[in-house]
């Protein structure tokens, strides 16, 4: 269970396993709110490979909360076309909008107040809160799940709206005081992303939490994570 299980102790062979293998992407490169928040939005419904050149063009016509706000709707379609889930973007451009009346274009650096634009949920709040604005708060998405219920071998049902709010607060009692809670979810992520893969075999020779993984050690990697079909 994950509430029996010391997430202190992944914290350093992440962060060290992170710094020599977190792949090169744009938004990484110029972390601001704005980029995060695009690239965060694409990539829910997008693989990174294919969201690269999508990224480049919007942010490239669109570099800023005021040019997104302001931008045509049919322009705007244009440049999420082949991204798919469209009210993405046209809930984008309101939360846009929504930033220029309430906070003159520029992202809240508050975990709440971003929760409060639309579209916006926990998972990309705390995404822009901790990799823009390095504030210690979690942004657990689907990779998350499965690497922390692997790790720790919990068989919760991972759709059940009270575990994300479990592993949110657990979370966030270890991201207390750390000094790169960005790195760390985009580690959490990445790891997730690059190593602990769904389906198929997970990469465990390069994972820095081979020797601490309960689900490997109980040969139940397979199994998890635990999710009911919606
Ligand atoms: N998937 C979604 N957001 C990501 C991020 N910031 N880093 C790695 N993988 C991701």
């Amino acid at each position: 269970m994950i509430t029996d299980f010391n997430l202190q102790i992944l914290i350093e062979p992440l962060l060290h396993w992170f710094a020599g293998h977190a792949r090169v992407l744009p938004w990484r490169e110029e972390p601001t709110p704005y980029r995060v928040w695009v690239s965060e939005i694409m990539l829910q419904q997008t693989r990174v490979e294919a969201v690269k050149p999508y990224f480049e063009r919007f942010t490239k016509r669109l570099p800023d909360v005021e040019a997104l706000a302001e931008c045509p709707e049919d322009e705007l379609l244009k440049l999420w076309e082949g991204l798919g889930y469209y009210n993405r973007v046209r809930n984008m451009q309101k939360a846009a909008v929504q930033v220029m009346e309430e906070y003159g274009g520029k992202l809240p650096a508050d975990y709440e107040k971003l929760l409060k634009l639309k579209g916006i949920g926990s998972y990309t709040a705390g995404a822009i809160a901790s990799i823009a604005y390095q504030i210690p708060v979690p942004a657990v998405d689907g990779n998350v799940f499965r690497i922390l219920t692997r790790v720790s071998a919990d068989d919760t049902d991972i759709m059940k709206p009270s575990f994300r709010s479990l592993l949110e607060k657990e979370l966030r009692e270890v991201m207390q005081g750390m000094e790169m809670p960005g790195a760390f979810n985009q580690a959490l992520m990445e790891l997730g992303a690059t190593v602990c893969v769904p389906n198929g075999a997970p990469l465990c020779e390069q994972c820095p939490w081979n020797r601490l993984c309960l689900a490997r050690k109980e040969g139940r990697i397979a199994e998890l994570p635990v999710r009911t079909k919606a």
